[in-house]
């Protein structure tokens, strides 16, 4: 049985949180877009399950060793169509069936947010439905109850992508209290930046994780010494820099010869100062629940590391698959999910902030 928009707006409340309480799934057909940076993507979502979850990557952005924000906002233009289309063909759900439609309202790139916002409302807007706007970083941590295990609450959620590194303590899933984040680059970024130092293509985040795996951690560089659980990559990323200008200056095809070794020393590097304040933020918490989330937790050292963790401490780890660890709307449409059973939706004055709150 579907229950329409009309009816949810007279639930009862009470009605609700007996719902929620016998965890009965509250029934709904949900459109989710993603496009805060350089991936459109669309999902469908039914009571809580994501039924499709379609990605365009582009790839665009490689000719310049980085996103260019004009490009991203065309190159989602000529996407979103067909994605949206995609990806309500392969839930086999019609425009009509849909009960909400969610969107990523921040933070990321103002014309990347904008096409996604003002696609969701146009279409909200004609079918007559109610607006869920998502946080990028919330839905990061939701991915993780797109697929079972999924962790109980309280956890702590260590969150790793290309704009954001932070340790979030999640108490429910609309209520996140960010414990520990970067003050300068985020661990995404120290992954694409080095891998621009030695000649790698963007983003390099996976490259340096291929090659990592052929290669041994021979090399160190200067740790960051940050107080609390806040993070720091910006004097770490310099270390690698004079390390490598001053190996090039003895040998000329230092990088080339040794490849391997620099990534896979630069990969446990960056792993290992992400793994201390983890291991810190749960000392202090004394939360033993623990997850990984964005496109940093696809990395295998990081993988790796956590189910470590697990063994030797007894924490139980959450590592999510591939698909919802990098942007992807299957995670917008499951965070969307809990604030459509909470009935928070937004009018269509909504506007998109690239430096959204968390
Ligand atoms: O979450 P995400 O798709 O987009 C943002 O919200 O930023 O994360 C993208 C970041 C990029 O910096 C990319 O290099 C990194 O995730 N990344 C990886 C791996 N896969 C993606 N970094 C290390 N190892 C990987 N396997
Ligand atoms: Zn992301």
């Amino acid at each position: 049985m579907m229950i329409s928009a009309a009816s949810h707006m007279t639930q009862c409340p009470i009605y609700l949180l007996s719902l929620r309480k016998s965890k009965i799934l509250f029934l709904a057909i949900l459109l989710a877009i993603e496009s805060s940076c350089d991936d459109t993507s669309a999902a469908v979502i039914r009571d809580g399950q994501v039924l499709s979850n379609v990605v365009a990557s582009q790839k665009v952005h490689e000719l310049y060793g980085g996103v260019v924000p004009e490009v991203a906002s065309r190159q989602h233009h000529i996407d979103i169509l067909p994605v949206v289309k995609a990806a309500l063909d392969k839930a086999e759900v019609t425009k009509q069936e849909l009960d909400a439609i969610a969107f990523t309202r921040g933070p990321g790139l103002m014309g990347s947010l904008l096409v996604g916002v003002n696609f969701a409302k146009g279409m909200a807007l004609s079918l007559d439905i109610p607006m869920i706007e998502v946080h990028h970083m919330h839905a990061h941590v939701l991915a993780h109850f797109a697929e079972a295990p999924s962790p109980s609450f309280p956890f702590l959620c260590l969150t790793v992508s290309g704009g954001h590194t932070q340790i979030v303590k999640v108490n429910a899933y609309n209520e996140m209290q960010v414990l520990g984040s970067t003050i300068d680059d985020a661990a995404g970024e120290a992954f694409d930046k080095i891998g621009k130092m030695i000649g790698l293509g963007y983003p390099a985040g996976p490259e340096i994780d291929r090659r990592s795996k052929l290669g041994v951690p021979t090399f160190s560089f200067a740790e960051p010494h940050m107080s609390g659980l806040d993070f720091s990559f910006s004097g770490f990323k310099t270390s690698v820099l004079y390390f490598l200008q001053a190996e090039v200056r003895k040998n000329e095809n230092f990088v080339a010869e040794n490849l391997n070794d620099i990534c896979a020393s630069v990969q446990a590097a960056i792993v290992n100062i992400l793994m201390k304040k983890l291991k810190k933020a749960i000392k202090e918490t004394n939360i033993d629940q623990v997850a990984i989330a964005g496109g940093v937790a696809a990395n295998s050292g990081l993988r790796q590391a956590l189910a470590d963790l697990s063994t030797e401490t007894g924490c139980k780890v959450f590592i999510p698959s591939f698909q919802y660890c990098t942007d992807n709307a299957g995670m917008i449409g499951i965070a969307a999910y809990y604030k459509y059973m909470d009935r928070i939706f937004v009018n269509h004055d909504v506007a998109p902030d690239p430096k959204l709150q968390f």
